[in-house]
Order: structure tokens, then C-alpha cells, then sequence
């Protein structure tokens, strides 16, 4: 939970620049047909195209640049020869390392004609992300962040995914504190300017158990439901100002 000085500030803003240029690639070429596979090329090509490397690659033996998990996936889905259908949604998980700092952000992205259901959901993943941000602030816990994510995913008839959090960040990708999508408001570590850190709600449209598939990595929902992401890295300020968002 290490506070940024303004040079450590500026990589990671460099860094997210990237992932975010990644992500707006990833959008633009999701189409029904690709593979998720092509799509994952895609965005080494554009991590490269700025020098950044791909930090999700060799990570823990993890074999991509990107995470891509479409439909009852909710994470860490490994790019494959599967092709994207109309109606699926299609969450990116981007982690990007230039000069020695790290961006990390995710979206969930519609395909064609996806119903008004799955559009609810991603539009909650994306709103319990900014009722989070509210506490992002010097003075708040990070158990602030956490509840008020649950709150307003569960009061939307969402499951929140209590399995993985989302995390600090710099120049490692996970650095202390965790920072969890449920908890309890007051509890947990102070949260300081200069911090940086990823909040990244994991939600369902059902309930929030997961299982991990037999690959070690694709996290789906347990009962099948569908699952949306929506992550930013973002600096805490000081003042009680709200946080800068990096990777907007
Ligand atoms: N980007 C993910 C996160 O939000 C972690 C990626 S896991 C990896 O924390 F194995 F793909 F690298
Ligand atoms: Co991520
Ligand atoms: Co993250």
C-alpha cells in the first residue's frame, strides 16, 4: 500500500494510457465471427505498439496478453478458437507494463443483438464501480469501496463474485491492499493520497459462487448465470477530492 510520488504517478498514468488504447481496440474489433484468440492479438499488437509489454503473459504461466471471458465466464478466460456469437457478452481484462509501472483495466463489451438483461448487467458492473469510487477518497477505508460496490450490485438483483478482489497496483500488477467487492464500511485499510490501486466489480446475474474450469483459470459462475467486469486503475487524491481515473 505504497503512496505514489509524482514520477511514480506519471508511469502509471503512461502505463493505463496504454491498456486503454488496447481496450478501445479490443471494442472496435469485437465483431460476430472473430475468435477470441484474434482478439487477443489484437491487443498484444497495439500493448506493443507503445513499447509496453503484455504483463498477464507468463504471469503465474498464464499464456495471454489478455483475459477474455465471454458469457458465464467472469474472469481470467484463456483466448481460444471459440467464435463470438450475436447475444454474447465479451469481458477484456488488459494489464499492461511500460517503463517499469502497470495499467490494468477491464471492460464487458455486448455482441449484436444482446438482451436487455445482459445490457442491465454490464451497465450494474459498470455503475457499482463509480457508487465504489464515492469512498475512493483520503480518509475512507477500503471496506468503504467494498460495501458500497455489494450495495449497489445486490440492490440491483446482482451476485457479487467474493472469490477474487481487485487490488494495489504499480509496479508489480497486485500489490496490498486487497481491495474486495463486499465488506463492511469502516473496517479495512485507510486509504491515502497517492495511492494507486485497481476496484474491478465482478458481478453475476445470479448468485456469486464461481468454480475455477479444469485449464486453472477460467473462473466461471457456478449456476451459469452470466457475468460482467468493469475495472479502472485510479490514484486516491488528497482533499477529499475525488480519485483520478487512468484508465478512462
Ligand atoms: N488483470 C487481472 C486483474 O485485474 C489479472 C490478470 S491474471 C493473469 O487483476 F493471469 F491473466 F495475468
Ligand atoms: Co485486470
Ligand atoms: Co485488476
Amino acid at each position: 500500500m505504497i503512496v505514489k510520488s509524482d514520477k511514480e504517478r506519471e508511469g502509471m498514468r503512461a502505463a493505463s494510457r496504454v491498456v486503454k488504447a488496447a481496450l478501445d481496440a479490443a471494442e472496435k474489433f469485437i465483431k460476430v465471427g472473430v475468435t477470441t484468440l484474434e482478439i487477443d492479438a489484437v491487443v498484444e499488437e497495439v500493448i506493443r505498439s507503445y513499447g509496453a509489454t503484455p504483463s498477464s503473459k507468463g504471469f503465474h504461466g498464464y499464456p495471454n496478453a489478455s483475459c477474455i471471458s465471454v458469457n458465464d465466464v467472469v474472469v481470467h478466460g484463456i483466448p481460444s478458437l471459440l467464435t463470438v456469437k450475436d447475444g454474447d457478452i465479451v469481458s477484456v481484462d488488459i494489464t499492461a507494463l511500460l517503463n517499469g509501472y502497470q495499467g490494468d483495466a477491464a471492460r464487458t463489451f455486448a455482441v449484436g443483438n444482446v438482451s436487455e438483461a445482459d445490457r442491465r448487467l454490464i451497465q450494474v458492473a459498470k455503475d457499482a464501480f463509480f457508487a465504489g469510487i464515492e469512498y475512493a477518497k483520503a480518509g475512507c477505508r477500503v471496506g468503504d469501496i467494498s460495501s458500497a460496490v455489494q450495495l449497489y450490485t445486490e440492490l440491483n438483483g446482482c451476485g457479487v463474485v467474493r472469490d477474487l478482489t481487485g487490488h494495489g497496483i504499480g509496479h508489480k500488477m497486485h500489490e496490498p491492499p486487497e481491495v474486495p467487492n463486499f465488506g463492511k464500511h469502516g473496517t479495512g485499510a485507510p486509504l491515502k493520497a497517492g495511492m494507486c490501486i485497481c476496484v474491478e466489480p465482478m458481478i453475476t446475474a445470479g448468485g456469486w459462487r464461481v468454480r475455477i474450469e479444469r485449464d486453472g483459470w477460467t473462473v466461471k459462475t457456478f449456476d451459469g448465470s452470466r457475468a460482467a467486469h468493469y475495472e479502472n486503475t485510479i490514484i486516491i487524491n488528497g482533499d477529499g477530492e475525488p480519485p483520478e481515473i487512468l484508465t478512462l
